[in-house]
C-alpha cells in the first residue's frame, strides 16, 4: 500500500515533517520487534511521559474563566491604580479552587474555596489570590506548611485523617474563626458562581498624592450566596465529582456570565495604631460597622479556557505581583505569601513561566526586565545590554529614598505574631459569627457538620480538647455538639470496622474467579 503522508491534511512531527503513522509503530516484519529509529513513536511516548506536570501543593482542583472587571465607581482619592479608576475595563482571569485535595478530589467536598484573580492591567499584573472567606486559619506563615500537612494525607496508611485536622486545630486556637466558617453552610457552596470572595488579607492603597489607606476586599456574587447540604454534597461527590467546573463551564457556555459586585473596607493608615482589634491579624475581620463597604466595580466572566492545560493549569497566580497604588501590608501572612508562590511556580511550571501566554504581563507596553534566558526562554531583548546601569541606551530602574507603599516599623528583631489589643481573643469573633449571624436553622446544621466531622475520625484522646475548643467558641453549641457527638457514637461506622449502609455482599463465585 502506497504511504500518504497526510491523509486528510494528517498529522506532523513536532519539528513539522508529515508524520508516518500515528497507528503503527514501525516494526521487523509484521510480526517483528519495534525498531529503535522510529522516530515518530520515540517522540510520541517520550513527550507522553513527560506529559504532566507537578500539580500544585495546595488547591490542586480548581477551574478557571477568563473576564473582565469595570471599574464603576469613583475609588481615585483612596487608590491611583489603573485598574481602578473610573471607567477603566481590564481583561482578567479567575480561578476557583478547593485547597486540601488532589486534582481528582471531587469539587463538593467541606473546604474553604480559593478565589484567585490576575488583572491584566496596563501597569502590570496585579493577582489578587484570595478565598471565599474573610479570614485564614492561622496568623503566621511559618505554620503554613505544618497547618497544610495535617489536611493532606498521613504518612503511614496514606489517608486523609480527621484526627491530625483537629489536632492541628485544637493546638492553634486562632483557627476557630475560620474553622467555624468552614464548618458552617458556607464550607460547601452551590457552585463557584454562588460564592463570595475576598482578598481576606489587609492590603494598602495609595492615591495620587501619596495618602495611604488600609484595604480589604469584597466580592460580592450578583447570583445570590448559595450552599449545599452535607448530604446533597456527599452525593454529588460520588455522582459527579466535577461538579463545579462542569457548572461554571457550562454557565458560560450558555451564556449565563456570572458576576460579582467588588466593594472594599477602607481604614485611614493612622487607625491602624490604635484600632482595637490588630487590623493585620488575618485571623480577624474589620466589622461593617467600624469600616463600612465602599462600592467599586464588577467582575464578570465570560470567556472559557480555550485549553485547561494551557490556561488554568499552567496559570500561576502570586500574591507578589502588584501594581502602583497597591501595597502589601505588615500582615505576617501575607509578607510570607510573596516569597511562596513564585518560587512554587519556579518549580512547578519553569522558572519562565512568566513568559507563557497566560501569565505575561500582555497589556504592558514597553515591558523591560533584565531577568533573562533559563529553561525554554522565549522572549529576549536581543543584542541590547544585559546589565544596569549601562550607557548604551536601555533603561533601567532607579528609585532611592522612602517606597510610596511603606510602613513605619522599629524595635528588636523578635519571634511573635503580634502585640495583642483590646479585642484579639481567638473566640470571639467566631462566637458572634454564630450567635449574631447565622439564624437558628444554620446553627443547627452547623452542630451536625461538626460532629460528624468529628465521629468520621477524632481519637478519644483528642476529643475533649475538641469539645472545650466548640465550648470557647460558644458554650450552648459546644454543649449541642457533645450532645450530638455522644448521641452518634457507636452508631457510625468505624472505617475498616464493618461494611457501610448500602454495601451488597457478592455472592459466592463458581467459575474463575
Ligand atoms: C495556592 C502557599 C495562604 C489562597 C497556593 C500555593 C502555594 C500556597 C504554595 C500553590 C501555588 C501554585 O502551585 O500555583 C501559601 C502559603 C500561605 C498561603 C505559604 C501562608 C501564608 C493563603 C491564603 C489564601 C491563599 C491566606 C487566601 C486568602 C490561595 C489560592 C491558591 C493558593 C486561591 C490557588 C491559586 C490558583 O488558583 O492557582 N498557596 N498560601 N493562600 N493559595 Fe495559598
Amino acid at each position: 500500500m502506497t504511504h500518504d503522508p497526510r491523509p486528510q491534511g494528517g498529522s506532523t512531527t513536532a519539528t513539522g515533517a508529515p508524520a508516518p503513522s500515528d497507528l503503527n509503530s514501525l516494526t521487523l516484519g509484521a510480526d517483528g520487534p519495534i525498531l529503535l529509529h522510529d522516530r515518530h513513536f520515540l517522540e510520541q511516548m517520550a513527550h507522553f511521559n513527560r506529559e504532566r506536570i507537578p500539580e500544585r501543593n495546595v488547591h490542586a482542583k480548581g477551574s478557571g474563566a477568563f473576564g473582565h472587571f469595570e471599574t464603576t465607581e469613583d475609588v481615585s482619592a483612596y487608590t491611583k491604580a489603573a485598574l481602578f479608576q473610573p471607567g477603566v475595563r481590564t481583561e482578567m482571569l479567575a480561578r476557583f479552587s478547593t485547597v486540601a485535595g488532589e486534582q481528582g478530589s471531587p469539587d463538593t467536598w467541606r473546604d474553604p474555596r480559593g478565589f484567585a484573580l490576575k488583572f491584566y492591567t496596563t501597569e502590570g499584573n496585579y493577582d489578587l489570590v484570595g478565598n471565599n472567606t474573610p479570614v485564614f486559619f492561622i496568623r503566621d506563615t511559618m505554620k503554613f506548611p505544618h497547618f497544610i500537612r495535617s489536611q493532606k494525607r498521613r504518612g503511614g496508611p496514606g489517608l486523609r485523617d480527621n484526627d491530625m485536622q483537629w489536632d492541628f486545630w485544637t493546638l492553634n486556637p486562632e483557627s476557630a474563626h475560620q474553622v467555624t466558617y468552614v464548618m458552617g453552610d458556607r464550607g460547601i457552596p452551590a457552585s463557584f458562581r454562588h460564592m463570595n470572595g475576598y482578598g481576606s488579607h489587609t492590603y494598602m492603597w495609595v492615591n495620587a498624592a501619596g495618602e495611604k489607606h488600609w484595604v480589604k476586599y469584597h466580592f460580592h456574587t450578583d447570583q445570590g450566596v448559595k450552599n449545599l447540604t452535607q448530604e446533597a454534597a456527599n452525593q454529588l461527590a460520588g455522582e459527579d465529582s466535577d461538579f463545579h467546573r462542569r457548572d461554571l463551564y457550562e454557565a458560560i457556555d450558555n451564556g449565563d456570565f456570572p458576576s460579582w459586585t467588588l466593594s472594599v473596607q477602607l481604614m485611614p493608615y493612622e487607625d491602624a495604631k490604635t484600632y482595637r482589634i490588630n487590623p493585620f491579624d488575618l485571623t480577624k475581620i474589620w466589622p461593617h460597622a467600624d469600616y463600612p463597604l465602599v462600592k467599586v466595580g464588577t467582575m464578570t466572566l465570560d470567556r472559557n479556557p480555550a485549553n485547561f492545560f494551557a490556561e488554568i493549569e499552567q496559570a500561576a497566580f502570586e500574591p507578589s505581583a502588584l501594581v502602583p497604588g497597591i501595597g502589601l501590608s505588615p500582615d505576617k501572612m501575607l509578607l510570607g505569601r510573596v516569597f511562596s508562590y513564585s518560587d512554587t511556580h519556579r518549580y512547578r511550571i519553569g522558572p519562565n513561566y512568566l513568559q507563557l501566554p497566560v501569565n505575561r504581563p500582555k497589556n504592558v507596553e514597553g515591558l523591560n526586565t533584565y531577568e533573562q534566558d533559563g529553561p525554554m526562554a522565549y522572549d529576549h531583548r536581543g543584542d541590547e545590554p544585559v546589565y544596569a546601569p549601562n550607557s548604551y541606551g536601555r533603561g533601567y530602574a532607579d528609585m532611592e529614598g522612602e517606597v510610596e507603599e511603606s510602613w513605619e516599623a522599629d524595635g528588636a528583631m523578635v519571634r511573635q505574631a503580634y502585640t495583642l489589643r483590646e479585642d484579639d481573643d481567638d473566640f470571639s469573633q467566631a462566637g458572634t459569627l454564630v450567635r449574631e449571624v447565622w439564624d437558628d436553622e444554620q446553627r443547627e446544621r452547623f452542630v451536625g457538620n461538626v460532629a460528624g466531622h468529628i465521629l468520621g475520625g477524632v481519637s478519644d484522646k483528642l476529643l475533649p480538647k475538641v469539645l472545650d475548643y466548640w465550648k470557647s467558641i460558644d458554650a450552648d453549641t459546644g454543649k449541642r455538639i457533645e450532645e450530638a457527638v455522644r448521641e452518634g457514637q457507636g452508631k457510625d461506622v468505624a472505617p475498616g470496622e464493618t461494611e457501610p449502609k448500602g454495601v451488597i455482599p457478592e455472592p459466592s463465585r463458581s467459575h474463575a474467579s
